[in-house]
């Protein structure tokens, strides 16, 4: 990173007290950073507090946050009822050494939501859910292969996190056994023909996806792509993952599986499903999921886990799937990402600067510095308009995503990568704001001859 722009300037500037404290985290973590996505260059901004919609770094600079706990906060930051909840309950116990009422009310809650849970098993992450998601298709098939789609994310353990690009551009194979990268078998996520012959062989255990498209709809998945294969995975023995982390409870109540009316055989769950915090889960299947019964005897799959179902998690997710049904967080969170998309559009057509935005239930995405058609409507991907399904989409030049991250911090926002997950905490006048400095920060770009 030169530095020599003006928005490099004034990050140096704004953001003294991150960049020493990013120097010293170099000698402590690897890279400085805690998580892969949290790598940002020349330093990430520091960050002190959060509640809401809000965020302070550690040169009191104020944010709107759009990270919003890498999509685990439906309800901002903080909310107060999952500050009570889990207040209580560190007073009350933090590990109860047993089995508690407390991960009942949990798998109740989900149930509630979403009717393919017919068992639920709690993990500690996401990963771990996929892992195990995997795991059981693989014991209940007797196959050991895997079918995944390209720049699909499931968590990074062996079994799904295949050699290829990371978000930062990167190849990351290293230490991942050859033997387990050839267990996979990766295709694009349009390519149904291809994954049609490859599941003829029979050999696959399962089909896991993202189904609202990778990246969590970055690039966006025509719903007809999931009924086919859900068609194929029960044509040919194998059986289909939804790997829901992020859109568990948050493309609708009940995932996107309720949305386009398909039900998959396993659905691996996380961030909102654990209240924002640590914490996942695997359900579907009954018969699947009592492969971990001791009554499968020899033929069980073990399961182990110091914070399975942790009551912290378990209360958070309670009290957050809860007020996911019975006041609809995730209406209000849609209708300001729907706002937002729109603004974002309306900027760049005022800047006359190539790119677009577009909103899937809560989640925005922005593309900078490309020809592409902008939505109708401001918000609605268009199938039509992009020319039916992609299997991939033209993505930001980086120096342009960069740079642009970087001014839009200027102004005191942050972002998901190219994207922003929106919460129900997000007012009207905290999108109008977006709006307004996505302006300011294109006008930067402009100014700096970046766009
Ligand atoms: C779709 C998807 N699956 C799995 C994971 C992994 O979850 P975790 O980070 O909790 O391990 C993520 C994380 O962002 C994700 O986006």
């Amino acid at each position: 990173m030169s530095g020599t722009t003006a928005i490099d300037r004034e990050f140096f500037a704004k953001h003294a007290e991150s960049a020493r404290r990013a120097e010293e985290a170099r000698t402590i973590f690897p890279g400085g950073v805690t998580h892969d996505a949290r790598h940002f260059e020349p330093f990430g901004i520091v960050i002190d507090r959060a509640v809401g919609p809000r965020k302070w770094d550690v040169d009191g600079n104020e944010y709107i946050d759009y990270v919003m706990g890498h999509g685990a906060l439906l309800f901002g930051h903080s909310h107060p009822y999952l500050v009570e909840a889990v207040t209580e309950q560190v007073a009350r116990g933090t590990h109860m050494g047993g089995s508690s009422e407390l991960e009942r009310r949990w798998a109740l809650a989900i149930q509630r939501l979403l009717p393919s849970a017919e068992k639920v098993r709690f993990t500690s992450s996401g990963t771990e859910a996929t892992m195990m998601a995997v795991r059981l298709a693989r014991a209940a098939t007797g196959r050991d292969r895997l079918l995944r789609l390209r720049n699909h994310f499931h968590g990074w353990n062996d079994s799904v996190f295949a050699a290829g690009r990371t978000s930062a551009g990167r190849i990351a194979a290293n230490g991942q056994p050859e033997a387990m990268q050839n267990l996979l078998s990766i295709f694009d996520q349009t390519d149904v023909p291809g994954i049609a012959a490859a599941l003829a062989t029979e050999e696959y255990a399962a089909v896991i996806l993202e189904p609202s498209g990778y990246s969590w709809g970055t690039c966006p998945l025509d719903p007809s792509v999931p009924h086919e294969l859900r068609a194929l995975t029960e044509q040919t023995g194998a059986l289909l993952i939804f790997d829901e982390v992020v859109t568990g409870f948050r493309a609708s109540a009940g995932g996107i599986q309720e949305r386009i009316g398909v039900r998959p055989d396993l659905t691996t769950l996380a961030k909102i499903a654990a209240g924002g915090l640590p914490g996942g889960a695997v359900v579907g299947r009954a018969d699947l999921l009592d492969q971990i019964s001791f009554e499968a005897g020899n033929g069980r799959v073990a399961h182990p886990g110091t914070f399975n179902a942790n009551p912290l998690s378990a209360v958070a997710g309670e009290r957050a799937l809860r007020a996911v049904a019975e006041e609809d967080p995730i209406s209000i969170a849609n209708e300001r990402a729907a706002q937002l998309s729109r603004g974002l559009n309306r900027a760049l057509l005022e800047a006359e600067i190539g790119g677009c935005a577009w909103a899937d239930a809560s989640m925005v995405h922005i593309i900078l510095g490309q020809d592409v058609a902008r939505p109708d409507d401001g918000v609605t991907w268009d199938w039509d308009q992009h020319g039916g399904a992609s299997s991939t989409l033209p993505t930001s030049p980086s120096v342009v995503a960069w740079s642009f991250r970087r001014a839009f911090i200027n102004h005191g926002v942050d972002l998901m990568g190219m994207g922003a997950l929106v919460s129900c905490v997000h007012t009207e006048a905290d999108i109008d704001s977006t709006i307004d400095r996505f302006g300011a920060a294109l006008a930067d770009l402009r100014r700096d001859e970046i766009l």
